[in-house]
């Protein structure tokens, strides 16, 4: 599979499989169907699951790459190492490959979560020089969140983790991270389904005879960015898949680059929470 290289070296596949409300079944389809990277959360309460397909299917632990993530209500030294361990315990590993902060600040109340986040990093850099985790990264850092540790940390981010698909690209973080030499991913690579119908990824399509998730996700690969696209059927896991095998022009990309925008889905790390309908 087409791979991506982070800036410690270590090389991740193209598109990773996203758990978020996946079924056991979906997981086990999905290593059938070839992918190798998982991405799951404390938050998402199915890191067990998760580990006991992976560990069931026969395959060594070093043929998948499982990344998890720190919940914000957890955010701090001491708590960060105690929830990674309870994470390797779920998964029943004893190493990650990416493990990411999920949201740069417990809520919007609190006022010291710059203080909080450096001491985070400072426990993952521990953990990662343990060699217990092997790439570090952040998840929903706007480029003000992420700065806080890029400027005074030992161990660089190696990965971000951002809501990305066409018509919601968030241009401003995604150049920053360019500029750092991290590796973004893409979370809800076609909006959950919000931006299939809109005309531009209609036509564009239909020109290049693929499905619109299939565009989307080739739009994010062709960006550098590393989709994680959760899908259910056998069916969808291999057509997401697809998405490696064909190109798009330059002027198409720009054309979905330029698209109003569309499909984001309400959340924002400084923000209320908007519910879209
Ligand atoms: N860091 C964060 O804060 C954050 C937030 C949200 C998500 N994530 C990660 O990103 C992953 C993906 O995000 P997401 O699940 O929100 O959105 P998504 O992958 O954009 O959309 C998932 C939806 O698309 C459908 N789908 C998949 N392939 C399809 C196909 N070929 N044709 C038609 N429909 C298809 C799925 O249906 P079926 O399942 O029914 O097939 C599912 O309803 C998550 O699982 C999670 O790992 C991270």
């Amino acid at each position: 599979m087409l791979h991506f290289e982070l800036n410690n070296g270590i090389k991740i596949p193209a598109l990773g499989f996203g758990t978020y409300k996946a079924s056991r079944e979906a997981v086990e389809l999905a290593v059938e169907a070839g992918y190798r990277y998982f991405d799951t959360a404390e938050f998402y309460g199915n890191e067990a699951m998760l580990g006991e397909v992976l560990n069931g299917s026969g395959r060594p632990r070093d043929e998948f790459m499982i990344a998890s993530k720190l919940w914000k209500a957890n955010l701090g030294y001491e708590s960060t190492l105690t929830a990674f361990n309870r994470t390797l315990e779920n998964l029943g590993t004893d190493y990650l490959d990416v493990y990411l902060i999920h949201w740069p600040r417990p809520d919007l109340v609190r006022q010291d979560w710059k203080e909080l986040d450096r001491e985070t990093w400072r426990a993952m850099e521990e953990l990662y020089h343990q060699g217990k985790i092997r790439a570090l990264g952040l998840s929903n850092f706007l480029p003000h969140h992420a700065e806080n540790i890029v400027a005074c940390c030992e161990v660089k981010p190696s990965v971000a983790q951002l809501e990305f698909h066409p018509g919601y690209t968030q241009t401003f973080a995604l150049n920053y991270y360019r500029a750092k030499n991290i590796q973004v991913q893409a979370w809800s690579p076609t909006a959950r389904g919000r931006i299939l119908d809109d005309v531009l990824i209609r036509e564009l399509a239909a020109k290049y005879r693929v499905s619109a998730v299939q565009l989307c996700l080739r739009f994010c690969v062709q960006e550098g960015v590393m989709p994680l696209p959760k899908a259910s059927s056998l069916e969808r896991l291999r057509e997401n898949l697809e998405c490696l095998n064909f190109e798009l022009s330059a002027e198409d990309m720009m054309r979905m680059e330029n698209m109003p925008p569309i499909g984001w889905g309400g959340e924002h790390p400084d923000r209320e929470r908007v519910k879209i309908v």
